[in-house]
């Protein structure tokens, strides 16, 4: 199974506060741990995190900076932990805009992490779906392969994601906005949606454990019609 989650309030957050905005992503951050555990204790195989998307570099430039802070904090933290419970790091997104540091946080944590088969934890870093969707396409161009899967694979490989991800089951984003801002827009294609009023960094193990309930009881269909005699309805024309 693979949830993605949209990491959202953490502004809001701060500011109802009266705090500055970086200290609600420091609160973020430790919402990111909770929820992380919670996934690997659910046996979940695949999470993805979006913790900084490609427009996100039209923030303030301190903004940014403790971001990425934070991430090279949590790489460097989280690493260790990470190898002790079997789960891979893995950050997904364009590197050729990232910081030597960070950049460096990143190769580290995902070659001490590499042999894990443990949960998947993928954090998108400078990532924008359309963005990933349009070089995709520039590298199949001229290829006569139209099949999704094949699709899906080269879209992997165009995000570093390794391994190669499966499509989203699960989509869960926080602090109440309903949109997908350019997150995994073709992964998305058949995942359950699951809006969240309140701010990431109120939401914990608690509520991700109740959001997969209600998941589990999400009828998926994908198309079809639903089991059971509807199943069994045909038309005459
Ligand atoms: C969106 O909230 C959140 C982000 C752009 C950053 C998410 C980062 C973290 C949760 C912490 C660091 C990540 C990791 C993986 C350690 P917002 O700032 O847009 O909130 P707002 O909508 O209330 O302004």
């Amino acid at each position: 199974m693979h949830i993605a989650i949209i990491m959202d309030g953490n502004g809001r957050w701060a500011t109802r506060r009266k705090l500055p905005r970086t200290a609600g992503h420091r609160e973020g951050a430790k919402t990111v741990d909770a929820v992380v555990e919670a996934a690997a204790h659910r046996g979940i195989q695949t999470l993805t995190l979006y913790a900084f998307s490609a427009d996100n570099w039209q923030r303030p430039p301190a903004e940014v900076k403790a971001l990425f802070v934070l991430l090279r904090r949590y790489l460097f933290t989280q690493t260790k932990r990470c190898v002790e419970q079997s789960i891979r790091i893995n950050c997904i997104g364009r590197r050729d805009r990232l910081e030597r540091g960070l950049l460096h946080a990143i190769e580290q944590s995902e070659q001490a992490t590499a042999r894990c088969t443990g949960m998947h934890l993928r954090i998108a870093v400078d990532y924008s779906s359309q963005y990933s969707l349009m070089e995709a396409a520039r590298r199949i161009e001229g290829q006569r392969e139209d099949d999704r899967e094949h699709f899906l694979s080269v879209l992997n490989a165009v995000n570093h994601s390794s391994p190669a991800a499966p499509e989203v089951d699960f989509l869960v984003r926080t602090g109440g906005e309903k949109r997908l801002s350019d997150f995994l827009l073709w992964e998305c294609a058949y995942a359950e949606l699951h809006f969240e009023d309140c701010l990431w960094p109120d939401f914990g193990a608690d509520a991700f454990n109740n959001a997969l309930d209600e998941y589990a009881r999400r009828n998926r269909r994908f198309g079809r019609v639903p089991a059971g005699p509807l199943a069994r309805t045909s038309v005459r024309l």
